[in-house]
């Protein structure tokens, strides 16, 4: 074959674990539910800036410094972007790899997360708890995707590889890793039940 791939985005998608994880994800909605009650602030922030939805992102935002649960689940996602650095060969010139922030998401019938990134880190991710069949997945976008000037559309048949989005499913017990310059986004919630997730930036310091 003459045409080769370069400059590949990787995705990172694997379970958190093996087994046990039921009772982990059901004592961690727990929390999050506990943690937005107790919230006054981010229920506020949340009003404006998540309609409808709760999030820690602005005021209970490095939750593994404060729980127990947290703690214990930032070492088992540790894991996991350890991995993942090293499938993107990346060089940590013996720095650690660290945790710097970490938020709940819980998002009722109709809420929705408009497209972003998330800035001041370089990996970053989700770890979904709670996650209602048909509630949607993360949809990320083609970083080149502003410089497709005048390239034509895709095929309808177009292989996933060449398409300009591609969405992963919110399964509850995995872990989703990115680079943090990646645009992503979640669409509305269209099931009646809540959707669950935690959501973390990595730096290396
Ligand atoms: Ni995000």
């Amino acid at each position: 074959m003459p045409i080769r791939a370069w400059f590949p985005t990787y995705i990172y998608h694997e379970p958190l674990q093996r087994a046990g994880l039921n009772k982990f994800n059901s004592e961690l909605a727990d929390e999050c539910h506990r943690i937005r009650d107790y919230d006054a602030a981010g229920q506020r922030w949340s009003k404006k800036n998540y309609p409808g939805g709760y999030t820690s992102y602005a005021s209970l935002n490095q939750l593994h410094k404060i729980s127990s649960t947290f703690g214990d689940l930032e070492r088992r996602i540790t894991a996991h972007v350890k991995r993942y650095t090293r499938h993107l060969d990346m060089d940590l010139r013996g720095r650690t790899l660290s945790m710097t922030d970490f938020w709940v998401n819980i998002m009722p019938e109709h809420v929705t997360h408009s497209l972003h990134l998330h800035p001041l880190s370089f990996i970053s991710g989700t770890y979904y708890v709670v996650t209602p069949k048909g509630c949607p997945g993360l949809k990320f976008e083609d970083p080149r995707l502003s410089n497709f000037m005048a390239a034509p559309p895709k095929t309808a048949t177009a292989r996933p590889v060449n398409r300009a989005h591609i969405t992963y499913p919110a399964t509850a017990g995995s872990v989703i890793l990115f680079e943090s310059w990646l645009r992503h986004e979640v669409a509305p919630n269209r099931t009646c039940e809540e959707r669950i997730s935690v959501s973390f930036n990595f730096n290396w310091s």
